[in-house]
Formats: C-alpha cells, structure tokens, sequence
C-alpha cells in the first residue's frame, strides 16, 4: 500500500492553530500550587543557592510573593516553616508565633482569595532533622502523631484552608483527621503526601530548610524507589484514613505511579515537582545546556499528561506567566 495515500499524522501537526486546537493536555495556572519557604523576622529574602529563583522569605515578603502568585493566576501556596531554633521535638512546629503560622494569617487578611496549604511535618523543626521524635535508632511512629496532629491543628487556627502531612508516619492522617475535627475543624482538608519516596532529589530542599537527618536517612519511613504496587497500598491506606486528595512525590521519575494512581484511584491527585527536579533544570538553563523555559514546561506537561489533577512546583508562577503569553 502507498501509506501516503492514506493515514499521514503530519496532516494534523501542519500549523500552530491546528496543533492548538488538538492540545490533548493544557496545562493551566489554576492546577499549580506554590511552594514558599517562611521564616521569622521581616524584609528577609535570602537566596536558596540550589534553587535560583526561589528563597526563604519573611511573612512580609510571603505575603507579596502570594499576592505576585495570585496576579499570575496560581490561587495557592504550599508554606513551609524554617524555625529559628529546633529542638528534639520539633516543639516549635505547633507554636502560633511561628513563621508559617503567622504567614496563613497575614496571608489569609492580605489575599483572601489564597488558598493557604501548609505541610505538616517535624523534619524542619527537629534538631536531628528526622519527621519524627527519636527513640533508640528510630522514628517513634506513633509518639509522633499527636505532635503532627497538634502542628496540623495550629495551622488550621491560623486559617489555613488545607493540611498536608508530608512524615511518612503510618496513622498520621487518621490522626490529623481527628484532631482536626475534635478542634472544630471538620472542613479542612487533608492532603496526604500518600506516596512519598525516599528520594536523592530532595537535596536541594534539605539545603534550603536545613533539615537533613543528622544520623541515618528516611528510608525507615519513605518508600524506596523501587516500589510501585506499594504506592498504591499506601495511597489506598490515606482514603481509608480520610484523605481528601492524594499525592506522589517526587513526580518526574515517578510518572508512572502517577499514572497508576490516576488510573486506580478517582480521588483528586497531586504530585510534588520536588526541589531537586526543579534545580536540574534551572541548572541546565543557567549553563546554557538546555532553554530552560522550555524544559520546565515539558516537564510539567508530563506530570499533567501522567494524570496529576494538581502540580506543585517552584516554576508555578514563572509557568503561568509563560501560559498567559500563549
Ligand atoms: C518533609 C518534606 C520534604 C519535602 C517536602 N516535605 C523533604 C524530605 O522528605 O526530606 C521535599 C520537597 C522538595 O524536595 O521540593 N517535610
């Protein structure tokens, strides 16, 4: 047969309009969520080395980088807390005067609009820097969960519209679903960091929060790279514990589970452009290697056409701006 004559899939990719109109996966600013890293203090913003472009903000600046986030058309921020002292416990993780908590207030009073979300986690405010408090050699699984479930609960005070437990503790949404509801908090949701990977491409955030364990690493708790039907097992366990919507993290060498997941599951799915994976692109843009704008949004397009429904990501709103270009 003359192929020509018959099926050409060239015919359909001849002109920017066509191949517009054909878009199969749109990426759009209201799926992006944006992560911000809060400290105490005021009119602080000091660079994160490994991450150009993103730093670590005092509430003030938090506040107009939510705002700056919003006018670009990305209507939520994912905080994160960098205590000015940690300790065994991580005790400052559900103190009220602490830089996330202040920064949901200020930011819920300046832009309404902002849908808050705050991680929950020890791992910052730890000393030792592990999810949870230690005991021997170990992570003490279930001694942690009140600690979760008491930081959960002073984000929920301070306003924020939605939690997300990032440990890796077993139980832990279970545990912060009651105690949100116990305080009056029924309609927060709960996001859970369902698949979480023990992952190198965190490295870049462990430098930014100052939260690399200081003995052992996180494969007690976070799952090893080589798991996939174990995904599902653990996601399949945050529903049972009432989780709202559901996550894997990292995203891009992980595309496959979130195409599983997407499959398997009809409950809404994150997935967590990590640190590390924004880093290696930003890299690679500033040596030249590679167009650095182009490369961010291949790879988000991916983590959308693998069946995420929400990306997290530190190019959210340098990607929105780019998607209100055309
Ligand atoms: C733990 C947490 C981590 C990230 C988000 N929440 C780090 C870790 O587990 O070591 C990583 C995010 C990123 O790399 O961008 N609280």
């Amino acid at each position: 047969m003359n192929i020509d004559q018959y099926s050409h899939l060239r015919r359909l990719r001849l002109n920017e309009t066509l191949r517009d109109m054909l878009n199969e996966n749109r990426l759009s600013a209201s799926e992006f969520i944006y992560p911000m890293f809060v400290v105490n203090g005021a009119g602080v913003r000091t660079p994160i080395e490994p991450m150009p472009g993103i730093d670590q903000i005092s509430v003030d600046i938090a506040v107009e980088e939510a705002q700056r986030a919003m006018e670009s058309g990305v209507k939520s921020v994912l905080l994160f807390g960098i205590p000015d002292k940690k300790d065994a416990t991580g005790s400052a993780a559900s103190s009220p005067d602490e830089a996330v908590q202040q920064a949901v207030s200020a930011i819920k009073i300046a832009s309404p609009d902002t849908y808050v979300i705050t991680d929950v986690c020890l791992c910052e405010y730890t000393d030792h820097g592990h999810c949870g408090i230690v005991r021997g050699n170990d992570v003490d699984n279930d001694g942690t969960l009140p600690l979760l479930a008491d930081a959960a609960i002073s984000h929920a005070k301070a306003g924020a519209d939605m939690v997300a437990p990032s440990a890796m503790m077993d139980g832990q949404v279970a545990a912060i679903r009651e105690g949100l509801n116990d305080a009056g908090y029924s309609n927060t949701p709960v996001m859970g960091y369902s698949a979480k990977y023990a992952s190198a491409f965190y490295g870049p955030f462990r430098i930014a929060v100052d939260s690399a364990p200081q003995f052992g690493d996180r494969r007690t708790y976070q799952m090893a790279p080589t798991q996939a039907r174990e995904a599902m097992r653990e996601i399949e366990a945050d529903l049972d514990e009432g989780a709202d919507i559901i996550m894997v993290k990292p995203a891009l060498a992980y595309l496959d589970v979130i195409k599983e997941a997407s499959m398997r599951f009809d409950t809404p799915l994150a997935a967590y452009n990590v640190s590390g994976e924004y880093s290696m692109v930003a890299a690679s843009g500033q040596a030249g290697w590679l167009d650095q704008d182009r490369a961010m949004m291949e790879v988000l397009t991916s983590i959308k056409r693998a069946g995420a429904d929400l990306i997290i990501t530190y190019s959210a709103i340098t990607a929105a701006n780019i998607l209100a270009k055309g």
